[in-house]
């Protein structure tokens, strides 16, 4: 194990501690853009998001732009985003319909659906035919699917989706068994995107940071379990406590309007066999997040935390619903992610502000070098729901693509 998480002061256990030095080294930082975003699945779209032949999704996967689109026969493609000629992006939006093929902005160099070169304006100057020379057609990038889920790999020698996705996969497909993806918003985040993605697998900080679901927790009893599931993913799994008709008007309070009314979830029950509505927060390694509710066709988002420096980072919400939703209950799904996940909102908000602190702490690195993540005391993978056991997971996991990279910075 890495001398940078033997040597604290604190002398407890290497396991239980993490040197602050992974926030703020760009070295570190480097480190996990070709050793982990590099290597590992990094999800970039759902099927719904691109229905038709030409529709098409762009990405950043380890500071690469990426394009992934739908082609003939329906099949979905990856290839980076840059024209053979002299390296424009062919893609230009986040989310665009091409109209069957990509026509590069600068000197209409043509590529099709697969990224293959098809034609090149004003041929005869070249001494070759270009079209027939492979060299010129986009190298592809990785590409499969679980359950709608699209996810991209640079890696040539890395394991099958499915094989990556391990223990997470029968949970995304209870999450998102029959989804649709709604729509996105995206925001920066002032610090390290670590910070994020641990915020999800830290049940510790809800009744203390969000003032909107402290006062639901008056006087209650928590129940829940938090489950390292192996290879760096997670479960925080919980039943509904407290009372959510109070939620609702607390949200209305804070908003200064009158939220619409809730549409009927709990009487679209998919079992019959829970009496309390479970909700649960899943985290797969390294980046994406999922939350959604068990056994109610409640809401679900989906998100992921994009690096952008060792202080700088994006989150990206993806609100779903499901096939068999009204136009009311779409429009409730998107009005709720948009009120509580985003970089405002009543619960996101509180988790920005977090982790931004906790950046801005970080400059006293050279006196507190250390972080905590010791709670939850008991042998094993699973804890309450509000100990620390997902966070330790990812964190071994961590230190296995990291390796050496740690070491040299210690
Ligand atoms: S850069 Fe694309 S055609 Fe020239
Ligand atoms: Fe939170």
């Amino acid at each position: 194990m890495s001398v940078v998480w033997q040597n604290n002061a604190l002398q407890l256990d290497s396991r239980r501690v993490i040197d602050r030095k992974i926030y703020v080294e760009n070295r570190i930082y480097d480190a996990e853009i070709s050793r982990i975003f590099a290597r590992t699945w990094q999800w970039v779209g759902h099927d719904t998001e691109l229905p038709d032949f030409g529709d098409y999704l762009t990405a950043t996967v380890a500071g690469r732009a990426v394009v992934i689109a739908r082609g003939e026969n329906d099949a979905i493609a990856a290839f980076y985003n840059t024209c053979t000629h002299r390296g424009a992006i062919l893609a230009p939006h986040r989310r665009g319909k091409s109209d069957g093929g990509f026509t590069c902005l600068y000197h209409a160099w043509c590529f099709d659906t697969t990224g293959k070169l098809t034609a090149v304006p004003l041929p005869q100057a070249y001494p070759e035919n270009l079209t027939r020379n492979a060299c010129y057609d986009i190298p592809k990038v990785r590409c499969e699917q679980f359950n709608g889920h699209i996810f991209v790999c640079l890696d040539a020698e890395a394991p099958p989706l499915m094989e990556f996705l391990g223990p997470v996969a029968p949970h995304i497909a209870e999450a998102t068994g029959d989804g649709v993806a709604l729509g996105r918003v995206r925001w920066t985040l002032e610090g390290n995107w670590k910070l994020w993605h641990e915020n999800f697998r830290d049940n510790y900080h809800p009744m203390f940071a969000h003032q909107i679901l402290g006062q639901n927790y008056t006087g209650v009893k928590i129940e829940g379990e938090n489950y390292d599931l192996g290879a760096g993913h997670s479960l925080l799994t919980f039943p509904s406590q407290g009372n959510p008709k109070q939620i609702m008007q607390t949200m209305s309070r804070m908003s200064g309007r009158k939220l619409p009314e809730r549409p009927n979830i709990l009487g679209r029950r998919t079992t019959d066999e829970p009496q309390r509505t479970r909700h649960n927060i899943l985290a797969c390694f390294p980046n994406l997040d999922l939350q959604y509710t068990s056994n109610t066709a409640a809401s679900m988002v989906l998100q992921t935390v994009q690096p952008a420096g060792v202080d700088k980072a994006y989150v990206e919400i993806v609100a779903f619903g499901r096939k068999s939703d009204t136009p009311e209950m779409r429009q409730h799904r998107l009005d709720t992610a948009l009120d509580a996940q985003t970089a405002a909102g009543k619960i996101s908000g509180d988790d920005n502000e977090a982790a931004r602190r906790c950046a801005v702490g970080f400059s006293t690195i050279d006196a507190v070098r250390w972080s905590n993540m010791d709670r939850g005391q008991e042998p094993g993978s699973v804890g309450a729901k509000n100990d620390e056991y997902s966070l330790r997971g990812f964190y071994d996991v961590y230190k296995d693509y990291m390796a050496d990279a740690l070491a040299e910075v210690a």
